[in-house]
């Protein structure tokens, strides 16, 4: 595993100079190293070696004069006169939609192979950066394999997050750096190409760092997609949309924060669902299409599928579960999705005892006693009062809300195979 470059300045040709390429190259020379880009558009890199930014973005003009002035700039059309020097190569080409929605990897993979064209017998190490989008595995599955005789590259993924129109401030104030590869060195070394900009690098596996990418623009869409929908909705209600959602910001604790953001298990309770059902039928009453804010049960619906599946998959016969109600800490049952899941595996012929800290059915009364009696009417002879006990018996367990750090320990301890529905950190494949 090659060390990282400590403090020295790398040189880097970027490849692409588009709008990630032209802004990560000028951004990258106005911080302290050496840049070369390189285009099979002419114009572009005469663009460059001019001084000149090749499209506008805010602030890239005076940043590239300036550097093509002081040497730190430049740009070529040719591969091999370039990447002899080259500590790094950025790969900033399009990957543009093809028809079917798949994403277009022509130009990523022409670009690898002229690079791996010239570096067969390359002696100095080089690290090929994937800054362009790319979906999970592309680098594991396409762009490793073609440096397969290359034996001094090392792949890792870099994704971009700059917003055009922004895209120097983004790149010069970042939200977030990502690098992701197999070769930690490889890792370390093009995070250390930012450690002139206040941003702490994070440092993941590849795959995660490609998938990182697709997350963060999928969570953009759905909030602007939201927020119209939302103002969509207030319109015809008299209500003013942009009120109510400056209002919703304001809540950091649950709204614009990192509350409901970890893949669990499946929401449920007294709330969520009646009050998402209630908002889709007025829409419709109203005329107003909020397909997003409709997708969220069906969408809820799945995730409660995929988890029966995996249940039934694991091959258990003596099932475990770890809570019952919605969430923990609570004893309310009414729209809990575990009731929904054990009543389907039970309905399967599966056998199964549950063990949840705050369900007795002694206690629990009510709407809550009778949702519960109604879904699940032999619920007296599966409730497993005991945690211990509950371990004794099962040879499958099934984690759907956050035990405590106790239950923790105790399932840990175990051995059991987990299938933790909740993120709770209990993991243990069967
Ligand atoms: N535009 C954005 O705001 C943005 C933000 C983040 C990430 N991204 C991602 O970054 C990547 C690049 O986006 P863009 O908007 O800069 O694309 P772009 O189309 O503006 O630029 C791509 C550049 O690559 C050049 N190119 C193509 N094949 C080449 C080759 N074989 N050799 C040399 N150069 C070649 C093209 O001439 C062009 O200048 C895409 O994957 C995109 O999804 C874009």
């Amino acid at each position: 595993m090659r060390e990282p470059s400590g403090s020295s300045p790398s040189t880097v040709a970027v490849f692409g100079l588009g709008y990630v390429g032209s802004v990560t190259a000028a951004c990258l020379a106005s911080i302290g190293h050496r840049v070369i880009g390189i285009d099979n558009d002419e114009h572009k890199v005469q663009c460059l070696n001019s001084g000149n930014a090749p499209f506008f973005e805010p602030g890239l003009e005076e940043i590239i004069r300036n550097c093509a002035a002081s040497g730190s700039l430049s740009a070529s059309l040719h591969i091999e006169e370039v990447l002899d020097q080259a500590d790094v190569a950025l790969i900033c080409v399009g990957t543009p939609s093809e028809r079917n929605g798949n994403l277009g990897l022509d130009q990523l993979r022409r670009v690898c192979e002229g690079i791996a064209a010239v570096s067969a017998q390359r002696v100095k190490p080089l690290i090929v950066a994937i800054r362009s989008t790319v979906f999970p595995g592309t680098c594991d599955d396409v762009v490793i394999p073609i440096f397969a005789g290359c034996p001094q590259i090392t792949v890792v993924s870099n994704p971009e997050f700059l917003r055009e129109g922004v895209a120097v401030d983004d790149f010069l104030v970042p939200s977030l750096l990502v690098v992701g590869g197999h070769d930690a060195g490889a890792v370390a070394q093009v995070a250390g190409l930012y450690r002139n900009l206040d941003v702490e690098g994070c440092l993941v596996t590849l795959r995660t760092a490609e998938m990182i990418k697709y997350a963060c623009n999928a969570f953009h869409a759905v909030k602007i997609a939201f927020a119209n929908e939302i103002g969509a909705l207030s319109e015809p209600l008299g209500v003013d949309g942009q009120e109510v959602m400056s209002t919703l910001c304001r809540d950091t604790k649950l709204n614009a924060s990192k509350a409901y953001l970890k893949p669990g298990f499946a929401f449920g309770g007294s709330c969520l669902p009646k009050d998402l059902r209630a908002l889709s039928y007025r829409a419709s009453r109203l005329d107003v299409k909020v397909p997003l804010l409709d997708a969220a049960l069906p969408s809820n619906q799945h995730h409660l599928d995929r988890a029966i599946r995996a249940v039934i998959d694991s091959g258990g016969k003596k099932i475990g579960i770890v809570g019952l109600t919605f969430k923990e800490n609570t004893d309310d049952l009414r729209e809990s999705p575990v009731v929904g899941m054990v009543e389907h595996l039970i309905g399967k012929g599966i056998e199964l005892r549950i063990f949840d800290p705050h369900v007795n059915l002694e206690i629990i009364y009510g709407s809550n006693r009778n949702f519960l009696l109604n879904a699940i009417p032999h619920i007296s002879r599966v409730l497993e009062p005991r945690l211990e006990d509950l371990l004794l018996w099962a040879d499958q367990l099934v984690v759907t809300q956050k035990p405590t750090p106790e239950g923790v320990k105790q399932i840990t301890g175990s051995k059991l195979p987990v299938i933790d529905l909740a993120g709770a950190g209990v993991a243990r494949a069967s």
